[in-house]
C-alpha cells in the first residue's frame, strides 16, 4: 500500500522513521509493503532533506496510488478539510490530532463509512497506549461505567517533581520548562484543556455518541501548592490531575480536576510523563492501562498501528460505533465527593461549625495538622453534592468568618443515598 504522511513534525517524521525502522516486520504482518510516497509540508519554506516532501495538497488528494493518508499536522483547519476531501476520495485516514477528532470526529467517521474506508485515531489520547480501540473494540461488550486517567504527561512530571521535590508550583514550571518537558506557552496542559479534549473523546467512545469538550468542566494545577502535598502525603496521599467520565444508566458525567488519589488506587504510581488509564466495566472490573501517552516514536507507535489496522481492512469500513447524536453531560454540581480543605487558624474554638458544614453527625472531626503551622489546618469532608459543598463553603467562611484557604477534591461517590 501506497501512502501519505500530512504534516512533518515531531509525529510526522516519527511515523516516517517506524515505518523504514520496521518496515520488514510490517510488511510481514500485513502481507504487503507499506511504502511512503509522499511528505505534504504546507509551510512556507519546506526543508529539502527528503525527496518526499511535496507542499501542494491536490498531488496526494487526485494520486490514485495512494490508499492512504496520515494526518499529523495539528489543529482543526485545513487538517479537516484535508482529511474530508481524502475520506471522499476513499482513501483511509489515520490522526494523531485530537483536536481534529475532538471537534469532527463522528462527522469524519461518518464519511469514512459513507465511502467504505476507515478513519482511525488511536494516537490522538494515551500517545502509545492503545485506549481508543480497547474502549471500541475489546471492551464494546461491557457496560463501562468509568474512565478516569491521568492523561497528560506534562502535568504529571510537574506534580510529580511537587511531591518528590517538596517544590511550589511556579519554580516546577518554570525547570519543566527549561528542560523541555513543558511549552513555552504551557496553558493548554496545565490548565486542563489537553486533558478535557482527551477526556470528551474518551467519552464519545464509552457511550458511542458525541460530546463537547466545552461542557466538561475543566480546572487545570495551577492552584495546587505544596502546603497541598503536605497535607496529601499525611494522609499517605498523592496529588494528580484526572480526566474522568462516569456514566449511571442514561446520565453521563464527566470533569478534569486534580485529585486527591490514596495509594490503593492504581492511578497513585503512575509518575512523571507517564500516563495511566483506569477503566471500570460491569463484568470487566477493573483494568488499567499504562505507558507513554506523548513523545515522538510511542505516538507514531500508535499511528502505525492504525496503519496496519486500514492495511488488513482496506476493503472495508471497519465500524466504529460513534453516531452524531449529541449527549449532555450533567452539571458539575450534581457530583458528588469528599474534599480536602485548608481551614485558616486552629480548630479549637470552631469545631461545631466544620460538624454543621462539612461532617454528618455521627462523624468525628480529624483535623491535619502541619508541624510548626497554627495559621491554618486541614481535614477531609464527608461526601456532599458539589452544589452543597460550594453554598457550605460561603456559609462556613460568612459565619465564623474564616476562609477555606483551598480545597481538592477526593474520593467521588455515586450512590444515590448521600
Ligand atoms: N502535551 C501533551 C502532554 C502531549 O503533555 O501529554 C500529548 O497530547
Amino acid at each position: 500500500m501506497k501512502i501519505a504522511i500530512m504534516g512533518y513534525g515531531t509525529i510526522g517524521s516519527g511515523v516516517a522513521e517506524v515505518l523504514r525502522v520496521n518496515q520488514d516486520i510490517l510488511q510481514k504482518k500485513v502481507g504487503e509493503p507499506v511504502e511512503l510516497k509522499y511528505v505534504l509540508d504546507i509551510r512556507d519554506s519546506i526543508p529539502e532533506d527528503n525527496d518526499k516532501l511535496i507542499n501542494d495538497f491536490s498531488i496526494i488528494k487526485d494520486d490514485e496510488e495512494i490508499k492512504l493518508v496520515v494526518e499529523t499536522m495539528g489543529g482543526i483547519h485545513p487538517a479537516y478539510e484535508f482529511v474530508k476531501a481524502c475520506l471522499e476520495s476513499g482513501k483511509h485516514c489515520v490522526t494523531s490530532n485530537k483536536a481534529l477528532v475532538d471537534a469532527c470526529g463522528s462527522k469524519l467517521v461518518a464519511i469514512a463509512k459513507e465511502h467504505n474506508c476507515n478513519f482511525y485515531f488511536e494516537a490522538s489520547v494515551g500517545g502509545g497506549i492503545p485506549v481508543i480501540r480497547t474502549i471500541y473494540h475489546n471492551y464494546a461488550g461491557e457496560n463501562l461505567t468509568e474512565i478516569t486517567g491521568i492523561m497528560n504527561g506534562t502535568t504529571n512530571y510537574i506534580l510529580t517533581n511537587m511531591r518528590e521535590k517538596g517544590a511550589d508550583f511556579d519554580e516546577t514550571l518554570a525547570e519543566a520548562q527549561r528542560l523541555g518537558y513543558a511549552e513555552r506557552d504551557p496553558s493548554s496542559d496545565i490548565d486542563g484543556f489537553d486533558t478535557s479534549r482527551k477526556t470528551a473523546i474518551l467519552l464519545s467512545m464509552a457511550s458511542g455518541n458525541r460530546c463537547r469538550h466545552e461542557d466538561i468542566y475543566t480546572e487545570g494545577i495551577r492552584n495546587i501548592s505544596k502546603l497541598d502535598f503536605l497535607y496529601a502525603g499525611k494522609l499517605g496521599m498523592t496529588i494528580k490531575l484526572l480526566g474522568s467520565v462516569h456514566q449511571i444508566e442514561d446520565q453521563y458525567f464527566a470533569y478534569v480536576v486534580p485529585m486527591v488519589i490514596p495509594k490503593s488506587d492504581p492511578l497513585f504510581s503512575v509518575d512523571g510523563v507517564f500516563n495511566g488509564i483506569r477503566i471500570v466495566g460491569n463484568c470487566l472490573g477493573t483494568t488499567m492501562l499504562y505507558g507513554m501517552g506523548a513523545g515522538k516514536l510511542p505516538t507514531a507507535s500508535a499511528v502505525v498501528s492504525d496503519i496496519i489496522a486500514a492495511v488488513r481492512h482496506q476493503n472495508e469500513f471497519q465500524g466504529i460505533g460513534w453516531s452524531e447524536k449529541m449527549i449532555s453531560i450533567e452539571p458539575m454540581s450534581s457530583n458528588a465527593f469528599s474534599y480536602l480543605i485548608r481551614v485558616e487558624g486552629t480548630y479549637d474554638d470552631i469545631v461545631d461549625d466544620i460538624k454543621e458544614f462539612f461532617l454528618n453527625e455521627d462523624s468525628v472531626l480529624s483535623p491535619i495538622v502541619l508541624d510548626g503551622r497554627n495559621d491554618e489546618f486541614a481535614l477531609v469532608t464527608d461526601i456532599m453534592f458539589e452544589g452543597d459543598f460550594m453554598e457550605n463553603v460561603k456559609e462556613f467562611e460568612a459565619k465564623t468568618g474564616r476562609r477555606i484557604f483551598h480545597f481538592i477534591r477526593t474520593k467521588k461517590d455515586n450512590s444515590d443515598d448521600i
